[in-house]
């Protein structure tokens, strides 16, 4: 009935989410108010996890992605379900750390670290830094001298793939500012000078090509491309790589329409690719790390919003207004990015309205979904945005000086709050 499993419709005729009646959050917590289904968030990291045991004995890492959705009890249930964490700044790092995460389970990300992000990296002695360029190869070998320590690294390559996804997320084509190129040689060069310094310690590779995407082929070409590579390393230089780092990018349902491949034929179909290519290339198959972050938790969450006024311009179209926006979800005015939208107080009538769903900021480019069929809505209605739980929160700004909104974890009919609405001090805490 709707695009996310989590979802169903109590007796009243209300939208539930992780046994919690949606209109019931929405009137505990204050809106606009993002929640989330922990169990759901834990049975897809148990759904890959498993998928690493089936496919490769065991033999890797499921890393969550913490840019989809990073806080501190984001951190602690990936921890306690035993994944690692892809984080891609220090305060994704800090975040990981001060919810007491494993820093060798830590991979730390990014195309240009500064070198205080290095050091803090290197001090909290996490388990991989991705390097992305000759620069920060240089940077990171000094700076690890320096501290007397060595640097364990993947080197991010380009594939030269080219997903079908949206411009701005594709990163796999050699025209991205990602990484290492192989075509034109510069990823050769880069190992050779990986292997040459003191305080380094190549482990593997990395690739990531994109996100939101939903064909199986070119993760297999991807990982095809990535053996072959290590191939010619092995052959040109000696080295057998032991480590592959495939990405995430694994594409979820925003609408009835979207047809994801299930994470578990992914990852059959993307581990037998491995294991062929590895047999006819005559290298050993490698720890095979990989990093879902939307698909994680993408599904999990949905926000709820109190609707204002409701404005028809005869001819033109319907606006609906809620107390969020492009505050709490930038994806819309990004990526002109598709959502369900549900009246969560009426969730069993029909969705016979056509209405653009607006935010509140100061800018005509500030809705949520144009266009899209919702229940007959008034004022006072709560409003839910299906499929929200990743790169919402996370992409969140305080554009206008609008609070960002709490966030909620709904299990077995319970909700704990997991971060707190911002307040009108907040935002001035920094202000001098
Ligand atoms: N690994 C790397 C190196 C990445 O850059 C990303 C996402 C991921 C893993 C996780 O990809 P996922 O499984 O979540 O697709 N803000 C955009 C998405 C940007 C993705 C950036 N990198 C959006 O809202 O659609």
């Amino acid at each position: 009935m709707f695009v996310s499993d989590c979802i169903s419709v109590n007796e009243k005729g209300h939208l539930t989410l992780g046994g919690c009646d949606t209109t019931e959050l929405a009137a505990q917590f204050g809106t606009p108010l993002y929640a989330f289904d922990e169990e759901q968030i834990r049975q897809n990291a148990r759904d890959y996890k498993k998928s690493i045991d089936d496919n490769y004995g065991g033999n890797g890492l499921v890393l969550y992605a913490s840019k989809a959705f990073c806080c501190k009890e984001m951190c602690r249930i990936c921890n306690e379900e035993g994944l690692g964490l892809d984080v891609v700044s220090g305060g994704e790092l800090w975040t990981a750390l001060s919810a007491g995460f494993p820093a060798g389970k830590i991979y730390f990300h990014g195309n240009n670290k500064t070198p205080a992000e290095i050091t803090e990296a290197l001090e909290a002695g996490v388990g991989r830094i991705i390097v992305d360029n000759l620069t920060e190869l240089e940077l990171l070998n000094k700076i690890a001298g320096e501290k007397g320590v060595t640097a364990n690294i993947l080197m991010r390559i380009k594939p030269g793939i080219d997903a079908h996804t949206h411009n701005f997320i594709r990163t796999g084509q050699i025209d991205s500012k990602f990484g290492f190129a192989l075509e034109t040689g510069e990823a050769m060069h880069a190992v050779r000078k990986a292997v040459s310094y003191k305080n380094i310690n190549l482990a593997g590779l990395h690739c990531h090509i994109g996100s939101q995407i939903f064909e199986l082929n070119p993760f297999e070409l991807a990982a095809k491309v990535m053996l072959r590579f290590y191939a010619d390393i092995k052959k040109e230089t000696g080295f057998e790589l032991d480590e592959l780092d495939l990405g995430g990018g694994f594409g979820i349902k925003y609408l009835e329409s979207d047809k994801p491949v299930a994470y578990p034929e992914y990852m059959k179909s993307v581990a037998a690719t491995v294991k062929s290519c590895c047999a006819e290339l005559g290298v050993k198959v490698p720890f095979i790390l990989i990093e879902p972050g939307r698909s994680i938790v993408g599904s999990t969450g949905l926000t709820l919003y109190t609707v204002g006024s409701v404005k028809t311009i005869p001819g033109v179209r319907t606006y609906v207004s809620v107390d969020g926006g492009m505050g709490d979800n930038p994806r819309y005015i990004l990526y002109q990015a598709d959502y369900e939208v549900v009246c969560a107080n009426k969730a069993n009538e029909k969705r016979d309205l056509t209405a653009t769903i607006a935010g509140k900021c100061c800018e005509s480019g500030d809705l949520i979904q144009e266009n899209t069929p919702v229940q007959q809505v008034e004022a006072g209605d709560i409003l839910a945005v299906l499929s929200t739980g990743a790169y919402n929160y996370s992409m969140a700004s305080n554009y206008n000086r609008i609070p960002r909104p709490a966030a909620v974890m709904v299990r077995d009919g319970n909700a704990r709050l997991i971060i707190r609405r911002e307040s009108y001090k907040d935002l001035t805490e920094n202000d001098i």
